[in-house]
Order: C-alpha cells, then sequence, then structure tokens
C-alpha cells in the first residue's frame, strides 16, 4: 500500500488580514531573550542532562547575556527540583537574571512548583494548557469553554499561590499550547480570562507567550496571527508579548523573526536549536541575523566555539558543521570563483569600513574565527583559492599566469586523491614544479658588472660538473639569457618577469617568477633567494630547467651542454 499521498494533508486556515502592517516593519532592536534549553531542550534529549551538565549550561546561559532562562517542571521532575533548589540556596542566580519554571494548570502541581522557588528573589511561573480543536476534542474530551476554564483556574491558582511568598518579585507567564493550531479568536478569549485573573499593569506586567507548539505552515502566517492575538487582546501593554517557535517546517527562526515584526517584544528558543522533533527556535541564530543588520543582540557571541563545545557535551548532539552562524564551515569557500571573490574583497576592505566582503555576510573574526579557515582548496577551486593560500600562508604573491599553472596542478592531484588539498601540500608543489633549484642546472654563483650595459658570469653546476658561462645585455636576466644563448644556442625570450620582498625588514628574502620561452616553448619558473637578482637568475634557471625535453630529461643533451 502506497503511503506517500499529498491528499492526507490540507492546509491551514487563512487568516484575512487586509491591512496586515508587520511586512512594512523592520527590527529595530532585539527582543528580551528567553532560554528554555534547560527545559524544552533538556525534555527533548534522549538521556536528560545530569546535574553537572544542567550546572554548566547555567553557567554559559549567563555568560552569553541571557536574562529570563527557564530551568525546568520542578513540580514534575525531582531532577529539575533539586536543580531550582541548588540555583536558589547556594545564591547562584546573578541579581539581573530571572530564573522560570513550566508548570501545568494543576492545583497540586502549582503548589509544589511554588515550593521549589521558595526564596528566590525573582522567578517568572509559566503556566500552560492546550488550546488547538484537536487538544480539546480528542486529547481532553472538552470543549471550547471547558479549556477556557483550565486556563482561568490555572491562573487564579498560580495567583493565589504567589500570595503565599510575598518576598519574591513574580512575573506570571500564560501560553496557550498548541497557539498555531488553535482558532485565533478562541486564542484571544483563553488569554483573556487568564488576564482577568492575572490584573498585569504596565509597571507589572505579565507574560503572554505564543508557541508553535507545532510549526504547521509557513513564517508569515505565523506573522499574522502573532499580529492578530497583538491588535485584538486588550491592556496590551501591561503585557510582555512572547513567541515559542518549533523547527517542523525549519522555519522556526523565520518565524521568530516576522514574529518580531508583527509586534512580539520576547522571543524563547535554545542555543543551536536543540528541542522537541525538529527543535526549538535557535536563539544563536536569530540573534546574529540581528548582529550582522547592525542591530546589538545584546548576547556575548563572540565565542561560539564555547557555545559549539558546552552545548553538544550537555546535549549530546553535535552541531552540523553547516551550522548558520558557527558551523565549522560557515566561513569556508571550496569554489574558486568564491574564493577569487573573497581574496579581492579581503584585499580592498579596510578595518573602519561597513564590512562588504562577497560570500563572508560578517567578518568571522568578531566570533573568533580566523580567515585561515576561510580558503580551503579541493578539485573544485580555480586559481583565486590556490592564490589565496600562497599569499595567506606563504607570503608569495603569484603572478596572474603561474597561479593559472599552480591551480592546475592541484586540481589534478585533488583529482587523483580526492579531496582537499592543505596549505603545505600546495606550497611543495608549487616548490616541485616551478622551484627547480635541484638541477639538473643549479646555480653556484655570479659575478655581475652593472655600468649601463651589463655583463655576467655565470657559474652553473650539472651532473657531469661545473660551467662557466659569459654574457652580457639589460640588466641581469638580459645579460644571462644572453649568456646562456651564446653557449648552448638556444633562442630564449623573456615574456614576464616578476619580483617581491617576503616579509618586511632587512633579513627579508626575495621572490622571482619568470616566463620564458625556449625555442618557442613557453615555461615558467620561480626561485627564492635572499638577494634579487641571485632570485632572478635561478627563476629563469629553473624555468630553463622545467622546459622539456630540451633541458630537463635530456640528460645526454645536457652532458654534451656541460663539456
Ligand atoms: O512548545 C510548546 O508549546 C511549549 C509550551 C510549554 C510553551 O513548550
Ligand atoms: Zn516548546
Amino acid at each position: 500500500m502506497m503511503h506517500f499521498d499529498h491528499r492526507k494533508y490540507q492546509p491551514g486556515p487563512v487568516l484575512a488580514m487586509p491591512h496586515r502592517q508587520w511586512p512594512d516593519c523592520s527590527i529595530q532592536q532585539a527582543p528580551i531573550w528567553a532560554s528554555v534549553d534547560l527545559r524544552d531542550g533538556n525534555q527533548a534529549l534522549l538521556e536528560p542532562m545530569g546535574v553537572a551538565q544542567k550546572r554548566r549550561l547555567w553557567g554559559l546561559l549567563v555568560r552569553l547575556g541571557v536574562k529570563e532562562i527557564e530551568v525546568g517542571f520542578p513540580a514534575a521532575s525531582q531532577p529539575d527540583f533539586d536543580f531550582v533548589r541548588w540555583l536558589i540556596e547556594a545564591d547562584q542566580i546573578p541579581a539581573d537574571v530571572t530564573v522560570q519554571v513550566l508548570v501545568q494548570a494543576r492545583q497540586d502541581l502549582i503548589r509544589r512548583t511554588f515550593e521549589a522557588l521558595a526564596g528566590a528573589p525573582r522567578a517568572i511561573v509559566h503556566v500552560y494548557n492546550s488550546t488547538s480543536p484537536v487538544q480539546r476534542d480528542w486529547v481532553f474530551g472538552s470543549d471550547r469553554e471547558g479549556v477556557k476554564a483550565i486556563a482561568r483556574q490555572g491562573a487564579r491558582w498560580v495567583r493565589e499561590e504567589a500570595a503565599n511568598y510575598p518576598q519574591t518579585h513574580w512575573t506570571f507567564q500564560y501560553s496557550p499550547e498548541s497557539f498555531t493550531a488553535t482558532e485565533p479568536d478562541y486564542a484571544v478569549e483563553v488569554c483573556e480570562a487568564v488576564i482577568a485573573e492575572w490584573a498585569p499593569t504596565p509597571d507589572h506586567p505579565c507574560i503572554i507567550n505564543l508557541p508553535a507548539t507545532v510549526e504547521v505552515a509557513s513564517p508569515n502566517r505565523f506573522a499574522d496571527q502573532v499580529e492578530w492575538f497583538a491588535t485584538h487582546i486588550s491592556r496590551r501593554d501591561a503585557l510582555i508579548l512572547s513567541v515559542h517557535t518549533h523547527n517542523d517546517r525549519g522555519g522556526a527562526v523565520a518565524a521568530a523573526e516576522l514574529a518580531l515584526l508583527a509586534g512580539a517584544d520576547r522571543v524563547e528558543g535554545t542555543l543551536l536549536g536543540n528541542g522537541e522533533r525538529t527543535g526549538n527556535m535557535d536563539l544563536v541564530t536569530l540573534a546574529m541575523n540581528l548582529y550582522s543588520q547592525g542591530i546589538d543582540p545584546g548576547l556575548d557571541l563572540s565565542r561560539p566555539d564555547e557555545i559549539l563545545a558546552v552545548v553538544s557535551e550537555c546535549t549530546g548532539i553535535p552541531t552540523h558543521p553547516r551550522h548558520p552562524w558557527v558551523g565549522e564551515l560557515v566561513y569556508t569557500a571550496f569554489s574558486g570563483s568564491h574564493q577569487d571573490a573573497i581574496h579581492k574583497c579581503l584585499k580592498r576592505q579596510s578595518a573602519d569600513a561597513p564590512w562588504q566582503v562577497a560570500y563572508l555576510p560578517i567578518d568571522p573574526r568578531d566570533l573568533g574565527r580566523t580567515y585561515q579557515e576561510v580558503v580551503r582548496v579541493n578539485s573544485q577551486s580555480g586559481k583565486g583559492g590556490v592564490a589565496f593560500v600562497m599569499e595567506r600562508e606563504h607570503g608569495l604573491n603569484l603572478p596572474r599566469w603561474l597561479q593559472i599553472e599552480l591551480a592546475q596542478i592541484v586540481q589534478r592531484e585533488s583529482e587523483r586523491d580526492g579531496g582537499e588539498i592543505d596549505g603545505p601540500r600546495i606550497h611543495q608543489l608549487f616548490r616541485e614544479h616551478f622551484v627547480r633549484d635541484q638541477g639538473p642546472w643549479r646555480l653556484t654563483g655570479y659575478r655581475l658588472a652593472r655600468n649601463g650595459h651589463d655583463r655576467i658570469e655565470v657559474r652553473l653546476g650539472t651532473p657531469a660538473g661545473e660551467r662557466t658561462l659569459h654574457g652580457e645585455g639589460q640588466g641581469a636576466i638580459g645579460a644571462f639569457v644572453d649568456a646562456w644563448t651564446r653557449a648552448f644556442g638556444q633562442s630564449i625570450q623573456v615574456l614576464d618577469y616578476q619580483e617581491h620582498a617576503i616579509g618586511e625588514g632587512t633579513d627579508a628574502e626575495a621572490a622571482a617568477y619568470a616566463l620564458i620561452t625556449v625555442d618557442g616553448e613557453r615555461v615558467s619558473g620561480a626561485a627564492i633567494d635572499r638577494d634579487v637578482a641571485g632570485a632572478s637568475l635561478q627563476a629563469v634557471l629553473a624555468a630553463l630547467n622545467r622546459s622539456v625535453p630540451t633541458v630537463v630529461h635530456d640528460v645526454a643533451t645536457e652532458q654534451a651542454l656541460a663539456a
């Protein structure tokens, strides 16, 4: 029997909102961040966190600057209860951080929740019940009035119980669970009942949290629901409107972002998105989205590697290498054209100008990443990546024609071995192929007399012994080419020659690159030497050594020439 049948599903209802405002809004500031790592995130783990892991994750959240942290469901779980007690008794809650705990709308559970929080300076008590038709009809066997009564009663018990602990500054939070699948007018009606119990004021607001418990539609539909709610609920000025999105369709971050446009003040989520099923909204991604738009996220995300390490250690879930903003590979370009563009932009990007580097939406250094990781070379890479690595790692500024030749060699090597070619291997290939300083011809010495028309005496070592040549011409290279032509009768033309210092200071070395023709055959060579003239002669000699078969492989000719 065939199960894959789209006719089993239907699109969710569409809210008629011809005057919706959110598409024309933009985010101006970071929302209030609320972490649910230790509750929703923990609840979704195959193996829930132990005490040490919870403490570690708590410490990380506090260091990052999260000010509202849901730490568990203390009435339903003894480890959660104990953790809350530890936070309070060991005085672990900084003055600007508020703990939050979740509880169902049941009196015994609410009572136990307040016991867990006794002595806390501040706390958010988060009560919820499910409101969607399928939950009302099929799970609770109730109706609209019945489910609203559960919410109202829960809110009342929370208010009454809180009165027994006047030393704590309480904030009440209510979630109509399964909000995205709830009729909007009914969600408002239930929340009105709760708000009436709590009587919030602008000075002492309550939190209404709208969960996409299951993400059932596209983010724009969620934004419509949030805007509709925000514009139909009473006492909006006494409410903190919060959203809590899950990632069933992969849109949790987008939905939260659009919900901010639609009027939400607060966002619940987890670091890197751990949570039920496909996860909760990823706080790091949303915060970095804001950061990349020039908005202060209000969280210190400058050390993402610490976040990756602590989260994966506490959840047992590794982070995908392409995870937005913080994955291991996200500032790495494999494609040649991308590498080329990055290379060009990085050269022009100045430290104090607005960031605009192609393919790099932010400066990786902001996250403690370095350019080391920006370019890696494989068979898809072109000359740009190779040139970048040679310059960055070895200070060698290859001319374009040499970049092309080296990139072809690197590509062949990568295709043969499969996979990435690292910087040292690229440098080794460069030396093996272009810096032919081991012969067959080696420069063993030279004397250059410079007085307008240059004369040179060059001593060359060969397998057959040493040979001295004499020539004259324009500059060291002109004179050397003349000497070679006189000795061996080969016609040599210099098509291009470039040189530069490697590094700075008096002990900087010189790099030289020569592109010549030997009896009409194009060949290139390169050299690195302490002095510029030596480097230039060796670069030409390296090209001659490479000129196959005339010189390099024809040992008989070579010996005859040397005789
Ligand atoms: O996803 C959800 O609906 C929840 C609620 C308890 C807020 O986690
Ligand atoms: Zn949730």
